[in-house]
């Protein structure tokens, strides 16, 4: 397949190898699925997604993520690329948005967002929690200041994605800007701008509570260069959405079974959670006030000494 390489999709193709370069090559079926893909997809220690269970999961002092830029309206462009629905075009805008804060050290200017989703209810979304799946998951990739992607790429903390969680519920709000247009892009390469876009309507109302890992990208090659923070607090999509993003066809032209790759294990990685509120009675009065006080005493010492 031919497609115009535009200074948009160079960005796409690195992240998501997307539409054009790899037509065909990867899916997420039984010749091209996650079982067949090469590289660090198959040989990674570190990879994405997980199951976020209690058991692997530590309580942290984290600062909040800080979401710059995110309340800005501007123009995007969103394309199917033949793996999912992706918006990019944030890099261009008078003030880029950016992530910082959550113990990332320094900068991530948002590059572009998708989803991942399945044809049934009960899965589609990448990580899980505690076993369950959501019905679909956004994942907002942020790239570190200063970095190409090619760089990022090679870097363990190159690439920050924000992982928000979607739940069937009656207010269309979080994805109607993008459900406008997203009959416009049925077909693998169907590209369409949105002209008036806010970001920040792509995020829970509480952004405090969220889980911190190190993982990878996704989907091929599955770069461990990922600073992962997944949100607790799910966004809504209605089923008409739901159903739109069913809609969607991949590479061979066919809607998509499902998009999202299955969980890995940790290899010894832990994930940190931030509690929307550090409510005081909690942490001191229960059994983990031990290893809370060992955390928060070790975090200060990890700033003195380095
Ligand atoms: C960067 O990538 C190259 C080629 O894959 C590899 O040889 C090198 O070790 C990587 N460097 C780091 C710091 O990961
Ligand atoms: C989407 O792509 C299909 C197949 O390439 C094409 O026929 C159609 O015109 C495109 N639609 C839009 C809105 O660009
Ligand atoms: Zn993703």
């Amino acid at each position: 397949m031919h497609s115009p390489l535009s200074s948009f999709t160079i960005p796409l193709i690195l992240l998501v190898q997307s539409y054009g370069v790899s037509a065909a090559s990867w899916g997420y079926g039984y010749n091209d699925g996650p079982q067949t893909w090469k590289g660090d997809c198959q040989t990674g220690l570190r990879q994405t997604p997980i199951d976020i269970r209690t058991m692997d999961t530590d309580y942290a002092l984290m600062d909040r993520v800080n979401f710059i830029g995110y309340d800005q309206v501007d123009e995007v462009t969103m394309q199917n690329n033949g793996h999912t629905v992706a918006t990019a075009g944030f890099t261009e805008w008078k003030n880029p948005p950016y992530v910082s804060g959550g113990a990332l050290q320094g900068k991530y200017f948002l590059q572009q967002f998708h989803l991942h989703w399945g044809k049934k209810d009960h899965e589609g979304s990448e990580h899980k929690i505690g076993g369950l799946s959501y019905p679909a998951e956004l994942h907002l990739v942020h790239l570190k200041e200063g970095l190409t992607i090619t760089e990022a790429m090679n870097k363990s903390d190159g690439l920050a994605v924000v992982g928000v969680f979607l739940n069937i519920a009656e207010s269309g709000e979080p994805l109607a800007a993008m459900a406008d247009k997203l009959d416009d892009v049925i077909y693998a390469g169907n590209e369409t701008d949105i002209d008036r876009f806010r970001p920040r309507s792509l995020l829970p109302s509480v952004t405090d509570a969220f889980y911190r890992y190190e993982g990878s990208l996704t989907t091929p090659g599955c770069s461990e260069a990922v600073q992962w923070i997944v949100l607790a607090e799910p966004i809504t999509i209605t089923r008409k959405q739901l159903d739109q993003l069913r809609k969607i066809r991949n590479m061979e032209g066919e809607e998509h079974e499902k998009n999202f790759r299955p969980t890995f294990p940790l290899n010894g990685r832990r994930i940190r959670f931030r509690p929307a509120q550090y409510d005081r009675l909690r942490f001191c009065s229960s059994s983990y006030s031990l290893s809370f006080f060992i955390t928060v005493l070790s975090t200060l010492l990890a700033k003195i000494i380095f």
